[in-house]
C-alpha cells in the first residue's frame, strides 16, 4: 500500500508478461488491455518477465528484442507512464534473492505437479531446475513490491496461490508483517481468446494472430478463422462461432447486437463477419499501432522508459529486501570496498 499525492491510499498492483515471440492478439486481450484498463484504480507496477522467459528460451538477442516490443506495446497502447513503474524483471535482482528465500520455506511436491512441469514432461522434454523453479520466482515477484493485488488471466491463478501460502509461511515463521499476503485479482470476463483454428489462442499452437501485423496481413489472417461449412443462406449461431466470440471483444454493445442478428436471420456468409471482425480490431488497433511503430524506431527512448521504472521499482524492492534480510537473520548488506 502506498499513500498518494493527495493523502489517500492506493493498492500496488503488480503484474508481468513473459516475452516469448511476438505479442499476439490473446495476450493482449487476455493481459494487456485488462491490465492497461486497471491503471486508474491502482498504484501500477508491470513488468516485463525476462527471468522468467529464459526457463524455455537460449536466444539473448530475441529476448532482448522481445523485451523492448513489450515495452512499445504497452505505452503504445495507453500506459500512463507518470503513474506506472514499467521494467524489465531482470533489473531488479533482488528478486532472485527473494526467490532464495521462498525456495527455503517451498514443498518440493508441489513444484512437481505444477503445470509446466506436467506439460514438460508429457512432451518427453527434460525438465530444467528453472522451469520447475518459474512458481518460486513469481512468488518473489509479487511479493518483492508489496504487492496488495494481482490482476491475472485465470491461467496464473495457481502462481499467485502460491504467493500468496509462501508469504503466509514466512510471516508464521519470522514474525507478522515480513511479506504483505497479496489478493488475487480474476479477469472472469475474458474467456480463453480462440485462436485461427478455434483452440486457444497460443504461441505453442502457432494459431496467433500478430497484435502488430499490417493491415493487409491481419485482414488475411482473420480471413482464416475457422468457421463451420454452413451456406450463405443457412441461420447461424453466433456464441459458437470463433469469428464472433473475438468480435464481442472489440466491438461496441449495438454492433454485437446488430451481428448477432445476421447471424440468426441466416443469408450472411463468414466473410463478411470476418470483414466486420476485420474493421472492428483495425479501428481499436490503428492509432496505437502508428505509435508502436515510432516507439520501435526509437530504442534509446524505450530504454529510457525501462530505467525510468527500474528506478521506482528498486526502491520498493529494497525496503522489501532489507526487511527480509533482517528478519530471516541475514547479514546486513555491504556494498562497497573496506579501505
Ligand atoms: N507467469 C506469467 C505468465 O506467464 C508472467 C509472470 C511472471 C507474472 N511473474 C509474474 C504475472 C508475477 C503476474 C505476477 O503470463
Amino acid at each position: 500500500m502506498r499513500i498518494d499525492s493527495f493523502g489517500g491510499s492506493m493498492s500496488v498492483a503488480l503484474t508481468g508478461i513473459k516475452p516469448s515471440g511476438s505479442v499476439h492478439l490473446g495476450n493482449y486481450l487476455g493481459m494487456i488491455r485488462p491490465a492497461i484498463a486497471f491503471q486508474e484504480k491502482v498504484d501500477p507496477y508491470y513488468f516485463i518477465a525476462d527471468y522468467h522467459a529464459m526457463t524455455q528460451a537460449s536466444d539473448g538477442e530475441a529476448l532482448h528484442r522481445e523485451t523492448l516490443e513489450l515495452t512499445a506495446t504497452f505505452v503504445a497502447l495507453g500506459l500512463d507512464l507518470s503513474r506506472a513503474a514499467l521494467f524489465r524483471q531482470s533489473a531488479v535482482a533482488e528478486v532472485c534473492e527473494l526467490a532464495w528465500v521462498l525456495g527455503c520455506v517451498m514443498p518440493i511436491g508441489q513444484l512437481e505437479r505444477g503445470h509446466a512441469v506436467k506439460a514438460a514432461k508429457s512432451a518427453g522434454r527434460d525438465v530444467n531446475v528453472a522451469t520447475m523453479y518459474y512458481p518460486v520466482l513469481m512468488a518473489a515477484d509479487i511479493l518483492l513490491y508489496d504487492a496488495d493485488i494481482v490482476p491475472v488471466g485465470k491461467d496464473q491463478l495457481q502462481h499467485v496461490e502460491v504467493a500468496r501460502d509462501l508469504a503466509t509461511k514466512v510471516n508464521h515463521l519470522f514474525g507478522e508483517g515480513t511479506l504483505i499476503v497479496p489478493e488475487v485479482s480474476v479477469r472472469e470476463d475474458v474467456g480463453a481468446i480462440p485462436g485461427l483454428d478455434g483452440r486457444k489462442m497460443s504461441k505453442s499452437y502457432g494459431n496467433q494472430i500478430p497484435l502488430w501485423a499490417p493491415p493487409k496481413r491481419l485482414r488475411k489472417l482473420i480471413m482464416k478463422i475457422k468457421t463451420d461449412s454452413l451456406d450463405v443462406a443457412a441461420k447461424k449461431d453466433p456464441v459458437s462461432c470463433n469469428v464472433f466470440q473475438l468480435y464481442k471483444l472489440f466491438a461496441s454493445e449495438e454492433q454485437i447486437a446488430a451481428l448477432a442478428a445476421r447471424y440468426q436471420a441466416g443469408g450472411m456468409g463468414y466473410g463478411e463477419a470476418k470483414q466486420a471482425l476485420f474493421e472492428a480490431v483495425d479501428a481499436e488497433l490503428r492509432g496505437p499501432r502508428e505509435r508502436y511503430e515510432a516507439l520501435m524506431a526509437d530504442p534509446a527512448q524505450l530504454e529510457e522508459i525501462l530505467a525510468a521504472g527500474a528506478v521506482r521499482a528498486n526502491a520498493m524492492a529494497q525496503r522489501t529486501i532489507k526487511r527480509v534480510r533482517d528478519r530471516v537473520g541475514l547479514s546486513p548488506r555491504i556494498y562497497g570496498s573496506m579501505r
